[in-house]
């Protein structure tokens, strides 16, 4: 039984939740590595009509199965009110969090001049706004990278380590004051001093208590958020998010070392969806697009923003396939392509009169670049629910094995619906080979 991590291969919103919520029982623990508020997933209380539904935003879905422990890595930055909310919410409906739920003491937090940063620059950049979630992460890891930002170890201890910070924090309050960003210190005292007591229970020494798990042969799944293209360093930069979300992230993010982690699961959306600005050069603004966006549902769970959709684009993949080093993938959607007449795949862009198989780095070439396209059939029959690949069509068959060969990997699952039970689960490959005999946790799950 393997340790795994499993980040979305796009620009985020490629159906990570419900592969997690799925691997969940076949692990001891889940762990976010980074990214904060930015990410969300619904989740569904009881069953029939007066479902209730709420987005989470920090804490892991595994919080919805008895046994798992959830954790919050070091990587990540921790809006302290947002998680509070959370765990309000949880515990509402029933939901323990504690001793099941603990934060990493060197995680950071971000605080509403940080959310406050976030707004006023995306309004002074105009045009070449980034489209942010307006939740403060940039500016949070800013002070994280500057060597300005707050420890959740060190708001919680208080002391004249915590004063020391607020000294400099005050140097750095000057910065958003100068621009625009409302502040008020006094308030900030208040809200620092309610954290340190509400977080207190929370905190733990992760990577000490991810040593611990992996030694007595616990097993842990990485779970990320947004996607590869969204990576401050291996994505679409500057529209990224400022954390890295491929599995290297894992490492650092968690305190465990690389080595730790035996693989990784590459989440794929069977077309792209992108929110926010910065180029995708396979977006469809025609009627395709927007029959994607409505059959897919593609409005974002944190900001409600609609997607922009798009053809696959096997540049993106390969890039995101080589750096996550994802031997597994899940395939997720593939029922919203059910309608189509004929399918496109990019092989690769046309830059200036050049074929380009690799991602550039220069955004102002990606905005250049032209795709080109293979064409698949259409299947146009109904794959919603479908439980085993052999009673997928022939055409989507072909669409899922030219992806796999393209990627040297395989779709261990397919998501064909959003529900847990339309799920096409196949032991043969890396992921059978990762979770061993708990594989059998999986297939129960999807109710095989
Ligand atoms: P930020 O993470 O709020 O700074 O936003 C930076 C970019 O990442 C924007 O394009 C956002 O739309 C995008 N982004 C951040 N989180 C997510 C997510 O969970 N799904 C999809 N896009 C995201």
């Amino acid at each position: 039984m393997a340790n795994v991590a499993v980040v979305g291969m796009q620009w985020g919103d490629e159906g990570k939740g419900k592969i997690i919520d799925l691997l969940c029982p076949a692990f001891d623990a889940v762990v976010r590595f980074q990214g904060g508020n930015n990410a969300g997933h619904t989740v569904k209380f009881g069953s029939g009509e007066g479902d209730e539904h709420f987005a989470l935003h920090l804490i892991p879905s595994g919080i919805l199965h008895e046994g798992v422990a959830c954790y919050l890595g070091n990587g990540m930055v921790i809006n302290p009110d947002a998680f509070l909310a959370e765990v309000a919410q949880l515990e509402r409906r029933g939901i323990e969090t504690a001793g099941r739920l603990r934060l990493s003491d060197r995680a950071h937090a971000l605080t509403p001049v940080h959310v406050a940063l976030d707004i006023v620059r995306e309004e002074a950049r105009g045009a070449d706004r980034i489209g942010t979630t307006a939740k403060g992460i940039g500016p949070a890891y800013e002070s994280k990278i500057g060597r300005t930002g707050i420890r959740l170890a060190e708001l919680v201890a208080g002391g004249e380590a915590m004063r020391n910070r607020q000294i400099v924090r005050v140097a750095d309050f000057e910065r958003p004051a100068a621009e625009g960003a409302e502040l008020d210190p006094e308030a900030a005292a208040e809200d620092f001093t309610r954290w340190a007591e509400r977080l207190s229970p929370y905190l733990c020494d992760l990577s000490v208590e991810l040593d611990g798990l992996i030694r007595n042969g616990r097993t842990v799944l990485f779970e990320g958020a947004q996607g590869a293209l969204l990576d401050v360093d291996h994505g679409t930069y500057p529209y990224v998010t400022s954390s890295n979300s491929t599995t290297g992230g894992a490492a650092t993010g968690s305190g465990v070392p690389p080595t730790a982690i035996d693989g990784a699961i590459g989440v794929v959306k069977a077309y792209t969806t992108r929110v926010g600005e910065g180029p995708m050069p396979t977006e469809l603004v025609d009627d395709v697009g927007l029959h994607l966006r409505d059959r897919g549902h593609e409005f974002g769970t944190t900001t409600g923003r609609p997607r922009r959709c798009g053809w696959l684009d096997l540049v993106v993949l390969r890039h995101a396939s080589r750096v996550n080093g994802a031997r597994c993938l899940a395939l997720t959607k593939i029922d919203v392509l059910d309608e189509l007449e004929e399918l496109r795949v990019c092989v690769a862009y046309r830059i200036g009169g050049e074929v380009v198989r690799n991602l550039p780095a220069v955004t102002d070439r990606l905005e250049a670049a032209e795709p080109i396209y293979r064409t698949f059939p259409g299947w146009k029959q109904d794959t919603r629910g479908v439980l085993d690949r052999s009673d997928l069509p022939q055409a989507a068959l072909d669409y899922i094995d030219f992806l796999e060969q393209e990627l040297e990997a395989s779709a261990d699952l397919i998501s064909s619906g959003p529900r847990r039970e339309e799920t096409v689960v196949s032991g043969g490959g890396a992921l059978g080979e990762w979770l061993g005999d708990r594989f059998g946790t999986v297939q129960a799950a999807v109710g095989g």
